[in-house]
């Protein structure tokens, strides 16, 4: 007999409150108590936070599925996760909005208890192009999950949302009742919407609990140099296009402006690393699975530490001992001026905390950077030896 039934069966028999008591602590430690196994959905799982996320799931023991329909990742990032945990994490190139093969995936991987939905598409500004892509993608995408959530039993749903929701805000650090304001682009707009669709679900049906997680900006690469970000084209980011800058892929960075209300004039952002990030998922599937969680929650998960783009850069050059060249220009259509995160309420109720310091993490980027032409010279290699021997 288990413990827990033997406590059940004093209940019974003894009929006595005090016991009652002690079983409804008991039942209440055993619903928050998470099993190391839980079996988590991790959608975009080979994508940029996805792929971190997935390495610190496993190594706090947790079993994954992945589902991502490589719209902007690599198979290679399964080897790279691969070599870091020692684990091959059981994937499927499925695209989330086809509700039919997502059934079927949940109904061969039974006893999924939770889904972290990265699964989306994120250029700003290929989404002012393709408004519609971008609806269809990332908003079929959530609706397809939740709905199959109960069909499967999945308890909880972890949201990739973004900082974009709050706009320039007018109070800095922002917090997370700071009043959202209208989305620049169709992307943020989706982020706003799906937020609106996981709260509506949640609301009528209580059995779903959620986390909607808004990410500032994630910078930074696995210290094993292993995975990183992998962007496509040339880079709209900040961190990606001074790497590639150092690396010698780009000219020059273009500085968006030094005429911002700001110390040095330019721009002001919260850089969080990215294992930090995905560490911050960890703590959301500890609280949703321990049962902490009532229905929906919303978290900043930045480092609450805003740094301009000539700070960053500067930190770049000095910690990598490396040149960026680069121009002030004109300032870039859309950009806020400053937005950092106020994350206390992340610290007190996930008990999380960004550690990585800015010295480490542009040292990952660096690192990441020398992995990836490393990789490319290969390739030119070994497309050069077939070339020569003819195969
Ligand atoms: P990413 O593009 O690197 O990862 C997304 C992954 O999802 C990719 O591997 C892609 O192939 C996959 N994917 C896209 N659509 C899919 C679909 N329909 N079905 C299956 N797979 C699909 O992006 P990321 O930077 O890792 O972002 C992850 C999430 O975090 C996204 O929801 C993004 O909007 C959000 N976010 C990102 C940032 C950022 O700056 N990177 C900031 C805030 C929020
Ligand atoms: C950072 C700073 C630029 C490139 C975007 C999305 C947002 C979120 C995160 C997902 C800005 C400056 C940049 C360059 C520069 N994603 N910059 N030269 O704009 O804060 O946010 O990514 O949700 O939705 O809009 O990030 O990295 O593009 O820019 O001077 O070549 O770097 O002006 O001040 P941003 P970013």
């Amino acid at each position: 007999m288990s413990f827990f039934s033997y406590i059940c069966k004093l209940n019974v028999q003894k009929n006595d409150f005090i016991i009652m008591g002690v079983t409804k602590h008991i039942k209440k430690l055993f619903k928050s108590s998470t099993n190391a196994k839980d079996k988590i959905l991790v959608t975009g799982g080979l994508g940029y936070i996805g792929s971190h996320t997935v390495v610190e799931l496993i190594e706090a023991g947790y079993e994954i599925c992945i589902v991502d329909n490589l719209s902007n990742s690599n198979i290679d990032v399964l080897k790279g996760i691969e070599k870091i945990t020692g684990v091959k994490p059981i994937y499927e190139n499925i695209d989330c909005t086809d509700y039919v093969a997502m059934n079927k995936f949940l109904a061969k991987n039974e006893g999924i208890r939770a889904v972290i939905h990265f699964a989306a598409s994120k250029a700003v500004g290929e989404s002012v192009e393709k408004p519609l892509m971008y609806y269809r993608n990332n908003v079929v995408s959530l609706i397809n999950i939740l709905e199959l959530m109960p069909i499967h039993k999945i308890e909880g749903i972890v949201f990739s949302s973004s900082c974009t929701v709050y706009g320039q805000p007018e109070v800095l650090p922002v917090t997370e009742s700071a009043p959202l304001q209208k989305a620049l682009s169709p992307y943020g707009n989706t982020k706003q919407i799906c937020e609106d669709i996981v709260r509506d679900t949640v609301a009528a049906n209580p059995s779903v609990k959620s986390i909607l997680l808004r990410y500032f900006n994630p910078i930074g690469a696995h210290p094993s140099a292993l995975i990183g970000e992998l962007p496509n084209g040339v880079p709209n980011n900040l961190l990606p296009f001074i790497a590639q800058t150092a690396a010698g892929v780009r000219k020059k960075l273009k500085v968006f402006g030094n005429d911002y209300n700001t110390p040095d004039g330019s721009c002001i952002r919260d850089y969080i690393n990215v294992v930090d990030l995905a560490k911050a998922h960890i703590a959301a599937m500890r609280r949703i699975l321990g049962g902490e969680v009532e229905a929906v929650e919303t978290y900043n998960v930045g480092t609450g530490r805003g740094l301009s783009v000539l700070e960053i850069l500067n930190a770049f050059e000095t910690v990598n001992d490396v040149k960026v060249p680069h121009e002030i220009v004109g300032r870039r259509a859309g950009d806020i001026e400053q937005v950092w995160a106020d994350p206390t309420y992340a610290n007190k109720m996930l008990k999380w905390k960004a550690e990585e310091t800015l010295e480490d993490t542009v040292r990952s980027i660096w690192k990441w950077q020398l992995h990836l032409a490393e990789q490319e010279e290969d390739k030119e290699t070994t497309k050069g030896s077939k070339m020569l021997s003819g195969s």
